[in-house]
């Protein structure tokens, strides 16, 4: 496929958002058409899919979660990812098949591996070119959170030891995929951060 297509992972408020931001208008600088989108979300089912799976009342089984993800992330890339990158564009997407694996597999109680074979059959196997995993303890991630004042989502109400399997599962998979997977401090300052990104994107585009 002619486009390139990155994605950002890591804790809640590890600054995907804004990293994700500062990307996209350097890249446009560079004369690149980008599409900057997300998940869960992206597209219009994507969103009402979100809106269940972040927001809905009450007890939501380990498995049909994975699979409203599943869902969310199959329309997802057939709708909007897929065509962007035939395009030739590039594609910066706020999560994709690791937060799966990490927060349904590591932090839930599914088989990590299962997760992501349903991730796969959900996308006919399309990974990122390149994933930057933005690294915050899990202490840090919940404080940044706390101060945000905002109402808390189904995952990030759980508890820390939640979200520190959740960081362990994301540094596992940079370990097993380490030309794929950058693994970047998001606890340094924010263009501190934009450059190590920046480095590992030029690269990819060279
Ligand atoms: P989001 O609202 O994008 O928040 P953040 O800014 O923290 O990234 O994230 C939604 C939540 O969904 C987040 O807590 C992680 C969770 N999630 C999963 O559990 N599995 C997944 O496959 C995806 C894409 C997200």
């Amino acid at each position: 496929m002619a486009g390139l297509f990155v994605t950002f992972e890591g804790g809640d408020a590890s600054g995907k958002t804004t990293q994700i931001g500062l990307l996209a208008d350097w890249l446009k600088e560079q004369g690149k058409t980008v599409v900057v989108t997300r998940e869960p979300g992206g597209s219009d089912l994507g969103n009402e899919l979100r809106d269940i799976v972040l927001h809905r009342r009450g007890f939501i089984a380990p498995r049909a979660e994975a699979l409203i993800y599943a869902a969310d992330r199959a329309h997802h890339i057939h709708e909007v990812v897929r065509p962007a990158l035939e395009r030739g564009e590039v594609v910066l997407q706020d999560r994709y098949l690791d937060s799966s694996v990490a927060y349904q597999g590591a932090g839930r109680v599914l088989d990590p591996s299962e997760v992501r074979e349903v991730s796969l059959w959900a996308t006919e196997g399309l990974m990122p070119d390149v994933t930057v995993l933005l690294d915050v303890p899990a202490d840090i991630g919940l404080a940044r959170q706390a101060s945000e004042e905002r109402a808390y989502d189904r995952l990030e109400a759980e508890a820390l030891e939640f979200h520190e399997r959740v960081r362990d599962s994301y540094l596992a998979i940079a370990q097993e995929n380490p030309d794929r997977v950058v693994v970047i401090d998001g606890t340094a300052a924010i263009d501190e951060v934009h450059r190590a990104v920046l480095e590992r994107v030029s690269q990819a585009l060279d």
